[in-house]
């Protein structure tokens, strides 16, 4: 009876998302179409973003900051929407934290299998494209092909102001693909949670016989695999299943995520420390 009991206490327990802002909400839709019965909580840790470009201590920092506030709901399992923090914090994460992590990977592999240009362009963040991650999979899935890693310095500002179409982001975008695509690229790897809302964008630059991979539907999947594993799959499905919660302004956080998701959403306050590093 009592192992019953906790094994159903497990199956009800959230499920928590973060990410640096509100890019992760790209990966949070992927999981809420394919396990709708689960409960959210979603972490966008605005008012410490971007994190491309900060020390890994910094990162780091927050990334704990927002595990333990997570473990303190007595989460079930964490996404790391967040390709920066998994490049960065990820393998610390993991060695004390006692809940299942799932984890952003640029799809590299896919993208190799598909192109036949044999030129890959993946985008991401600065500290996403220096890490030891993305020159891991290159060494195991890119071989044969060329990897155009692009820094893209800006796009994360431009989703968090939600300025989606706006011609300065037009022309950022054509600023950042214009070389990857000279070069011949005909596969981009969208390696940042940001970059998915700008797909109509990013799709008119490229064209439409450039394939663009967003690997956060195989997060999903693979969220879903864990918990299937673990019997901690949710199959009873509750009204009040999402909570948001950022450390920025929740006005405007309020207002980018119902824009992002398309549906009105609550944001309450992550009070958070200040970052030491
Ligand atoms: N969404 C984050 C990522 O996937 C953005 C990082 C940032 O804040 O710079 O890398």
């Amino acid at each position: 009876m009592t192992i019953f009991s906790d094994q159903l206490k497990v199956q009800l327990a959230s499920i928590g998302v973060f990410d640096s802002g509100v890019g992760g909400l790209s990966v949070l839709k992927e999981i809420r179409d394919l396990l709708p019965a689960e409960k959210l909580v979603y972490v966008a840790d605005s008012g410490f973003a971007p994190y491309g470009d900060k020390s890994n201590a910094y990162i780091i920092e927050r990334c704990e900051y927002i595990v333990r506030f997570f473990l303190k709901q007595q989460v079930k399992a964490i996404v790391v929407a967040c390709n920066t923090a998994t490049s960065v914090a990820v393998d610390g994460l993991r060695a004390w934290c006692p809940v299942p992590i799932i984890a952003m990977e640029p799809a590299i592999k896919p993208a190799a299998l598909h192109t036949k240009t044999g030129v890959v362009g993946v985008l991401a963040t600065t500290q996403t494209i220096a890490s030891a991650n993305v020159n891991r999979l290159i060494a195991e899935h890119g071989k044969d092909i060329r990897v155009l890693l692009r820094a893209c310095a800006g796009f994360v500002e431009q989703v968090e102001a939600g300025e989606l179409h706006s011609l300065q982001t037009e022309q950022l975008v054509k600023h950042h693909l214009s070389p990857l695509l000279a070069s011949g690229a005909d596969t981009l790897v969208l390696g940042c949670t940001h970059y998915p809302f700008l797909r109509q964008i990013l799709t008119q630059v490229a064209g439409e016989n450039v394939n663009i991979i967003d690997p956060s539907a195989a997060i999903a999947k693979e969220l879903k695999r864990r918990l299937t594993e673990r019997n901690a799959l949710n199959l009873h499905a509750t009204n009040e299943n999402e909570h948001f919660f950022t450390s920025g302004d929740c006005d405007v956080s309020r207002k980018i995520m119902t824009q992002l998701l398309g549906r009105d959403v609550a944001v309450s306050p992550l009070l958070s420390p200040p970052v030491n590093a």
